[in-house]
């Protein structure tokens, strides 16, 4: 039985997917600055910092792979953002090398490319699109998508950067039917993360099927995913609760309406939208 750490474990994405990977017979080490109150049969627990990197040696010692969820999670000043997904990411890389796990599986997000415009203004999003986060929160995750390319290309070890759209129990507004992700979707491609022999460094979205509202997943396919969850069906209930604004208004002219970001990309953002639509200056 293999022995996955999870950091962040006791956050949103961690209580799901801790009860996902017990389902799939995994030993689970859930870490976490606060402490787990409900710890599972085959499940073990420890509060951490994950900027403390010896401790996280320590702790990691002995497990198959982990898998690094803990990040400043909001949109913080940039001092809460290199604390805990710069320097934490390190962290946990360099912890993990250290303690001879070779696999993580790092929990990045689908706002690096949330200043692209979706899909019909825009190309669907694969896994080589030029970056264009929206938030200093997405700059972070994209931090720690190049730490882990260093270290899968530089050191070995075997990486897959999940870009997680919006984990739910179903799709919840017109934006994220293309980005809905399914508890057992995300237990489906950790586990791919895990167990597939040929990662290297692969970056795959984290969305149920979805596939042509807004991604183009095929890296995931490749790599044998086989979603179990569709947006499909939603689409008649979501936009009678979120219908589209009308052609030509502001609304519809705005970042959070043109944007994969949504609301990310229209926090603080200056000026017109026209620099974000393709073959505009500089646009990909
Ligand atoms: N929720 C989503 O749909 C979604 C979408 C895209 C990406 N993600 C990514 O998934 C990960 C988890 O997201 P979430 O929604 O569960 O966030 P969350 O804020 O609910 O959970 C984050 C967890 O990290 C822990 N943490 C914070 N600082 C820590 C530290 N210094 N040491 C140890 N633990 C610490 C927190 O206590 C918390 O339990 C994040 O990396 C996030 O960027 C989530």
């Amino acid at each position: 039985m293999k022995r996955i750490a999870i950091t962040g474990a006791a956050g949103l994405v961690g209580t799901g997917l801790r009860a996902q990977l017990l389902k799939s017979g995994y030993r689970v080490l859930s870490l976490d600055i606060k402490p787990i109150q409900d710890i599972a049969a085959h499940e073990e627990a420890a509060v951490v910092d994950i900027t403390d990197q010896a401790a996280m040696t320590q702790l990691l010692r002995g497990c198959d792979a982990v898998v690094h969820l803990a990040a400043c999670t909001t949109d913080a000043p940039w001092p809460e953002q290199v604390r805990l997904s710069v320097e934490g990411c390190i962290s946990v890389f360099d912890a993990a090398r250290d303690a001879g796990v070779r696999r993580v599986v790092y929990a990045s997000s689908h706002h690096v490319v949330g200043l692209h415009p979706r899909a019909p203004q825009g190309p669907l999003m694969g896994d080589t699109a030029i970056l264009r986060p929206d938030s200093r929160y997405a700059v972070g995750k994209a931090f720690g998508e190049s730490v882990g390319a260093l270290y899968a290309y530089k050191y070995g070890m075997q990486v897959l950067s999940v870009r997680i759209g919006n984990v739910n129990t179903r799709p919840i507004d017109r934006r994220r039917l293309g980005s809905w992700l399914s508890w057992r979707d995300l237990g489906q491609l950790v586990a791919i993360g895990i167990e597939h022999p040929d990662i290297g460094f692969d970056i795959v979205y984290g969305i149920s099927d979805a596939q042509g509202r807004h991604y183009d997943n095929a890296t995931a396919y490749a790599l044998g995913y086989v979603p179990q969850d569709s947006s499909e069906g939603w689409d008649e209930q979501i936009l009678r609760d979120d219908p589209l604004p009308a052609p030509g208004s502001a609304a519809a002219r705005a970042a959070a309406e043109l944007t994969l970001g949504g609301q990310f990309s229209q926090s603080e953002y200056e000026g017109g939208t026209d620099r974000l639509l393709p073959g505009a200056r500089g646009a990909a």
